[in-house]
């Protein structure tokens, strides 16, 4: 039987991408998901298509309501929702506020709603969507990098706070997936991530590969192991050879 069978899930930002593809997985595996998207139209499509409860609204406000539409109890919270947020120190402040709000706040707000429940049950899964741009970081996105290596911060603080009481936190960093993120990306995304780019299935695959396996860190493009160690054991070789992409991309823009 599957570890996440009769379990009571929330993705937010499922209403497409890699959200879409977790929330069926999880029906898939005999869940009873709550979907949510910040869209209406596109919750809905995804829900009616597996089956599942929607919750539209910022993934923020909504927390209570799917707790409720799913009976008073949620078992695993996927913070899927995200932001692209592209830019440098001079976007605008709005686009740095938003990638806080959604990249990062939003996963705080649900730890708020549901970790005391999770405390007194001995029993919790938090599954973090952050990003490789979370482990090292991404061309020509500042607020993106910034606040994803904050929602990995997060992540990392709640594993080490509450592991031993029973609380499983997951950190998913894949580097490109095909969806409609990826192809906002522009020019950096087609340079840095369409190259090795996967399926937001494969996502999928990964995530429910590393609860089997109890890991906290989810690589869905193994080689970011690599590149994350590069960066932590030699930060000026790592700094000059993404320095190295960042002129290549400017070429590129030129
Ligand atoms: N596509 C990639 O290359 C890639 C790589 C690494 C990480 N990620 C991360 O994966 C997650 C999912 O992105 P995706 O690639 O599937 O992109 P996507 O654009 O297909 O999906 C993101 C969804 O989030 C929704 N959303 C945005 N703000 C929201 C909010 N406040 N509340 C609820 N829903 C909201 C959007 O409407 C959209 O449907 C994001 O956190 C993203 O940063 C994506």
């Amino acid at each position: 039987m599957s570890t996440v069978q009769g379990a009571n899930v929330v993705v937010t930002g499922a209403g497409g991408g890699i959200g879409a593809a977790l929330a069926r997985r999880f029906t898939a595996e005999g869940a009873r998901v709550a979907v949510n998207d910040i869209d209406p139209g596109r919750t809905k499509a995804v829900a009616d298509e597996i089956g599942a409860l929607a919750v539209p609204g910022d993934a923020s406000a909504i927390i209570e309501e799917a707790r409720e539409a799913l009976g008073g109890t949620v078992d695993i919270y996927c913070a899927n929702a995200g932001l692209a947020s592209p830019g440098d120190a001079f976007a605008d402040e709005d686009v740095w506020a938003s990638a806080w709000d959604v990249n990062v706040m939003a996963h705080v707000r649900a730890v708020r709603t549901l970790l005391p429940d999770w405390l007194e049950r001995g029993s919790g899964r938090f599954v973090s969507t952050v990003s490789a741009a979370g482990l090292l970081t991404m061309i020509g996105a500042a607020p993106y990098s910034v606040t994803k290596h904050g929602a990995v911060a997060f992540a990392e603080w709640l594993s080490l706070t509450y592991r031993h009481r029973g609380l499983k936190v997951h950190a998913v960093c894949p580097q490109g997936v095909r969806t409609d993120m990826l192809t906002a990306a522009g020019s950096a995304g087609e340079l840095v991530l369409a190259p090795s780019a996967i399926e937001p299935e494969d996502v999928a695959d990964a995530l429910f590969e590393g609860i089997e396996a109890d890991r906290f860190l989810i690589l869905p493009h193994p080689e970011v192991a690599g590149y994350y160690q590069g960066r932590a054991g030699d930060p000026d070789r790592w700094l000059a050879t993404m320095n190295h992409i960042q002129r290549k991309w400017e070429d590129t823009a030129r």
